[in-house]
């Protein structure tokens, strides 16, 4: 028995920021941006929230599926940025769509956290223990990053992906993920202090920080390393690949993990050039345009593949 994706979904709020629209704000020019980045604009959430955008994605997700909400055993919302610390943005979603036969709670992997919510549903499925399940990557970045430090705030944009899945003969073939948390201070955002009113009056609210050039070189270094590793163990050859769908950070890290593998970059689907960087909404954002646009068949066999803060890593391979 494994998990196989029956329905995607997604949703970007409306009020779309490009690299002139940040330039009129800040010192930075369209030409860095694309340049460097491959960005050419984002959505910026307009106070949609993280709970909101992710149960529009799944709305969209059950309708794909053909799968009431009634039937969800599990939801799994995979966020950095939940709009509140308690109830999780899970629950705030099952509540919005009817989903009360379910268990629902949150996953924090930053950009590699719809990988690791798609495969920890994919443990329930094969113990036996759930049948149906929606996965939500989804965030709003844009209330963490600092907004005067252009080289980082540039980089991102607020979206949510979702997909219904589902237990059955075909879908994922094999899964990988890892961690490293001594290099979790590259990229890392502050939650609140630990301070506290009590012994030090009001806590500061930390916006995100991050080493790019570290998160760069993790990122070509280990995606490849992680691809690798799941074709050998798996038998397959890189060319029965189809489509090597990863998180959408930046273009140039696209560019070298396509050259280490040696796999031509056409296969390597991105639309950061529209959303930027939307971190756990990436990848099933993606997932959901390429769904909707006809690219998936029968049998295709694709590779996702997810990095981040933690750092973290993950990739699965499944036939469609
Ligand atoms: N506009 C104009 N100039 C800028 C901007 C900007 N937005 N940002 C930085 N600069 C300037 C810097 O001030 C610096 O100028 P200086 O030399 O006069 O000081 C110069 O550009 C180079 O700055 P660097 O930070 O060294 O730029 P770099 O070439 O490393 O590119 C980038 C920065 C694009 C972030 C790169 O490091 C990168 O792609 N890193 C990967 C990080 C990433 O993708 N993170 C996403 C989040 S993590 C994740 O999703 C897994």
């Amino acid at each position: 028995m494994t998990t196989r994706i029956i329905g995607t979904g997604s949703y970007a709020p409306e009020n779309r920021v490009t690299n002139d629209d940040l330039a009129k704000i800040m010192e930075t020019s369209d030409e860095w941006i694309r340049t460097r980045t491959g960005i050419s604009e984002r959505h910026i959430s307009s106070g949609e929230g993280t709970s909101f955008m992710a149960a529009e994605a799944a709305k969209q997700a059950l309708e794909m599926a053909g799968v009431k909400a009634e039937e969800l055993d599990i939801i799994l919302l995979a966020t950095s940025s939940p709009d509140k610390c308690f109830p999780s943005g899970a629950c705030e979603v099952q509540a919005a769509i009817g989903a009360k036969n379910a268990v629902a709670f949150d996953l924090s992997a930053a950009c590699s956290g719809f990988i690791f919510a798609l495969n920890t549903v994919h443990s329930f499925f094969k113990s036996g223990i759930y049948k149906t399940g929606l996965i939500i990557g989804c965030d709003e970045l844009s209330k963490l990053v600092d907004w005067s430090d252009r080289r980082t705030c540039v980089l991102f944009g607020d979206g949510a992906g979702a997909a219904v899945v589902k237990a059955d003969e075909t879908g994922i073939k094999h899964l990988i993920m890892g961690s490293d948390g001594v290099k979790g201070p590259v990229l890392e955002c502050v939650s609140r202090t630990t301070e506290n009113f009590l012994t030090k009056g009001h806590p500061q609210v930390g916006y995100m920080t991050m080493d790019g050039q570290e998160v760069f070189k993790f990122a070509v270094k280990k995606v490849p390393e992680c691809i690798r590793q799941l074709l050998e163990e798996t038998g397959v050859d890189k060319e029965e690949i189809k489509y090597f769908v990863l998180h959408q950070a930046n273009y140039r890290i696209f560019e070298s993990i396509a050259k280490r593998l040696d796999v031509s970059l056409d296969r390597f689907p991105m639309n950061i050039d529209r959303y930027g960087n939307t971190s756990g909404a990436s990848i099933p954002l993606i997932l959901d345009e390429m769904n909707r646009e006809g690219k998936f068949e029968k049998g295709d066999k694709i590779i996702i593949a997810g990095f981040g803060a933690g750092l973290t890593w993950g990739a699965t391979l499944m036939e469609w």
